[in-house]
């Protein structure tokens, strides 16, 4: 009788510690009740070169396959009459994204409506979409089976961002980026020679007080595969999240972890506020800002529910791109603009299209997801869902989670070595 009772015991700790899935995309079809489409020309806050557009030109699924994909504006047709927008669109058009799309979601930077004449009008299109107000997850498992595209100066990313900035504006409230990454095929590093393009990926948290204060840079991690590069190939993204910290990998191989070491192994971890001064040689948080995070739970800002963004974005001058000083762009060209040129690198870049176009071959150029899945124990599940069907019985010991499977070993082990005895 005993036995039995233990024997459930182990059974429902082990359930109740397993990954369940709670949401997934396998590209059936673009369900909108998934997916929201970014309309804006804002520019991500980076001064990027794109209009986000719900043009299915710029995104589309296909052979349970979605495809987001930049192309150049002059291509795309404007609904409003029909017929492309056309070379002269860019200087001397009008952008209205309400008029053409129906929507406009940032209307910072003349991100809805611009006159080419007064400011050049982004020379591409291209598609961002988020799961925001459909679906946002606090702690569990995110795996995304995808493909970067190829095309040089390509910025594509599959990351996620606060669904109510509850620690205040950006980066006060986070951001997981699960992956990034740049699109030309033989970008190496002027310093070491490694490679920065699709060889490369980075896996990054961005976390701060203030814009000019985030210290990403000391949770950022990347990984180069030159064999099986990130464009020419489906890879499986997963991301880990819980109350210890995050760590990333790709076909199961780490990729890095946030906090290094995670919070159950770090002595005396006392929260990202006192991380980012500590990791950061004893620097101080500038202008004497104050913890935004007090209030929160040792894992603040990344303990609070966050939404999925999908999207590839070109060009940009805060520096993601590497200028020719950091890295060389193989095979001929250099980086057409300088991130230094904050009104005329999208001008330069687009002049210089005989060199960047070429590489922007077809379908190649598309950031191609398979599926997207989110999974979460039943301690991460939120508990306003009805109570999951594996629930451990009433029986079993009050335990904390972290030691739980633990336990559910000791007691799995007693089980055999009881029933071994008996066989004896
Ligand atoms: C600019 O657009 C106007 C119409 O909006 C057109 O009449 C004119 O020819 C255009 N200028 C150039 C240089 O294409
Ligand atoms: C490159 O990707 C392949 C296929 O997933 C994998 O077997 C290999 O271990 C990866 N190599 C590196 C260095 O990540
Ligand atoms: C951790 O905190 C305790 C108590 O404040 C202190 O005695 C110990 O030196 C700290 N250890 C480290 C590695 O900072
Ligand atoms: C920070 O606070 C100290 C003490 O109040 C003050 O002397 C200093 O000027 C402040 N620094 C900045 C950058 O505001
Ligand atoms: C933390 O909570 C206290 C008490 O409610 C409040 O006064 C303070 O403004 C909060 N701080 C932050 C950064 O949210
Ligand atoms: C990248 O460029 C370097 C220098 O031109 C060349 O030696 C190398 O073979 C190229 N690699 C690839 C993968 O194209
Ligand atoms: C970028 O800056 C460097 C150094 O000032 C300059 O030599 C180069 O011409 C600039 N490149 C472009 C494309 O403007
Ligand atoms: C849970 O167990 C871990 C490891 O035994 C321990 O460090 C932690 O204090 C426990 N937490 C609670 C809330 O009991």
């Amino acid at each position: 009788m005993r036995l039995v009772a233990w024997f459930l015991a182990t059974l429902g700790l082990v359930a109740a510690q397993e990954y369940k899935l709670v949401w997934e995309d396998t590209f059936d079809f673009f369900d909108p009740r998934k997916w929201d489409h970014e309309i804006t020309s804002w520019g991500g806050g980076n001064n990027e070169f794109q209009i986000y557009t719900p043009d299915s030109a710029n995104s589309y699924v296909r052979d349970n396959t979605l495809f987001l994909k930049p192309t150049l504006t002059r291509d795309n047709i404007d609904p409003r009459t029909g017929r492309p927008f056309g070379d002269d669109y860019l200087k001397n058009g009008t952008m209205d994204l309400v008029a053409q799309y129906g929507k406009c979601t940032q209307q910072d930077n003349d991100g809805c409506v611009r006159n080419g004449r007064q400011k050049m009008i982004a020379p591409i299109m291209s598609a961002r979409i988020r799961t925001m107000e459909r679906f946002a997850f606090k702690y569990g498992r995110l795996e995304v089976e995808a493909k970067m595209p190829s095309g040089d100066w390509m910025w594509p990313a599959i990351w996620m961002l606060p669904e109510d900035w509850e620690y205040g504006p950006w980066p006060k409230s986070g951001e997981i980026d699960l992956v990034e990454a740049i699109g030309n095929r033989n970008l190496t590093n002027v310093d070491d020679g490694k490679y920065a393009g699709i060889q490369k990926m980075g896996s990054t948290l961005h976390w701060g007080p203030a814009g000019d204060d985030n210290r990403w840079y000391l949770t950022s991690g990347h990984n180069t595969n030159e064999t099986y590069n990130y464009a020419d190939y489906f890879h499986l993204y997963r991301m880990d999240w819980d109350h210890n910290g995050l760590r990333f990998y790709i076909d199961d191989r780490e990729v890095v972890r946030m906090p290094d070491p995670n919070i159950n192994e770090y002595t005396n971890w006392t929260g990202w506020w006192d991380y980012g001064i500590k990791k950061d040689n004893n620097t101080p948080w500038k202008n004497n800002y104050t913890n935004p995070w007090v209030n929160g739970t040792n894992m603040a800002p990344f303990d609070k529910p966050f939404h999925i963004i999908c999207n590839v974005a070109v060009g940009g001058t805060n520096g993601f791109l590497p200028d020719n000083s950091k890295a060389t762009n193989n095979g001929g060209y250099p980086k057409p603009y300088n991130n230094s040129d904050y009104g005329s690198g999208q001008s330069k870049f687009w002049d210089a299209r005989e060199q960047w176009l070429p590489t922007w071959k077809g379908e190649d150029a598309a950031l191609q997801i398979k599926s997207v899945r989110i999974y979460q124990t039943d301690s991460q599940m939120p508990s306003t869902q009805p109570p999951p069907a594996t629930q451990p019985p009433a029986t079993c010991p009050p335990i904390n989670s972290s030691n739980a499977l633990a336990f559910s070993y000791v007691l799995l082990l007693t089980l055999i070595s009881s029933i071994w005895k008996i066989i004896v």
